[in-house]
């Protein structure tokens, strides 16, 4: 085999309480990562309108990093050419990095026959996170490989459950139309306090669990009620304009539970497909952001699968 194409969904962490766990993989946008074989050395090729932005050279570009770990890690000889039709839009808390980095390790898993588990290539792509976050955070990587709802522990190998969200599981996106902020995660992630009370910790462990629970029961209400993070959103709420009214707004029209998407500055909110309208509530949240002075985008969402190879040869 000389070249694989993967397919990679955009992701949604945290989803309120489960900073740097929970993940949701996204039938939204998608990256298109070509890897092939080639005598020498990594190179990274981006193409799409959304590309101007990435850094190319592999050793800060999570794909890149990813590729030269991989290669590392086998002893292999010789060197990969990584193209990447950029779809998912960069720096609004959707997984952009992570997704580059999870369709590399999938695709260069394939390409070798390596045979690297699931929790293995999280644990691969997780690194070139580090690339682009300054941390290896493994929450987008591991929805954008598993799909579905994923729950992730970090570490050496990282422990990973995957759950199928309910059936009507419908997710509203407001992307607010802000400038792209370079290492926008890795300042969003350095506004975060280094200790935290006790009785927030307390707050975020319940609100995880109830979380947990709600995908376990396929309780979409109880998923939406328990979507508040006392350890992150806060902090960073400050940041987003119009943040309190998208929240309101979004309730108001039906949502089950709204909170930041990622490092954001997108908003996600839940919503029970078979009660309310997932678009009415995405317009909602984009004309709060509008009355506040910023324009977005809103987009009604499914869950999706994880990356998948859509070529060989
Ligand atoms: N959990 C990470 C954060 C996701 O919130 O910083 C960002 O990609």
């Amino acid at each position: 085999m000389r070249k694989v194409s993967v397919k990679v969904p955009s992701t949604s962490a945290n989803l309120g309480p489960g900073f740097d766990v929970f993940g949701l993989a996204l039938d939204l946008f998608y990256d298109e990562i070509e890897v092939t074989k080639k005598n020498s050395g990594v190179s990274i090729q981006m193409e799409g309108e959304l590309a101007k932005e990435v850094p190319i050279s592999p050793e800060k570009n999570t794909a890149g990093v990813v590729a030269l770990n991989f290669l590392k890690k086998f002893n292999l000889d010789g060197g990969v050419a990584i193209k990447i039709v950029k779809g998912i839009r960069l720096s609004v808390g959707l997984g952009s990095s992570g997704a580059s980095a999870a369709g590399v390790a999938v695709a260069m898993n394939h390409l070798y026959g390596t045979n690297l588990s699931k929790v293995e290539l999280v644990e691969l792509a997780s690194q070139g996170e580090a690339a682009s976050a300054g941390s290896p955070h493994p929450d987008n990587v591991a929805p954008a490989i598993f799909g579905g709802f994923t729950i992730v522990r970090s570490g050496s190998p990282p422990l990973v459950i995957n759950l199928e969200p309910p059936k009507r599981l419908g997710l509203a996106i407001s992307i607010p139309n802000l400038p792209t902020e370079k290492e926008k995660t890795k300042k969003a992630r350095s506004i975060l306090p280094k200790k935290v009370p006790m009785k927030d910790a307390i707050q975020n462990v319940s609100n995880s669990c109830g979380i947990v629970a709600g995908f376990l029961l396929s309780d979409i209400e109880l998923i939406g009620q328990c979507m508040i993070d006392r350890l992150a959103e806060p902090y960073r709420a400050k940041k987003i304009v119009g943040y309190d009214e998208v929240k309101r707004s979004a309730l108001k029209a039906g949502a089950s539970g709204v909170a930041i998407s990622g490092a954001g500055p997108s908003m996600i909110a839940v919503v029970d497909r078979g009660k309310v309208n997932v678009m009415d509530v995405a317009e909602a949240m984009s004309q709060a952001f509008r009355r506040s002075g910023v324009d977005a985008e809103a987009y009604a969402v499914k869950p999706a699968k994880g990356a998948e190879i859509i070529a060989s040869s």
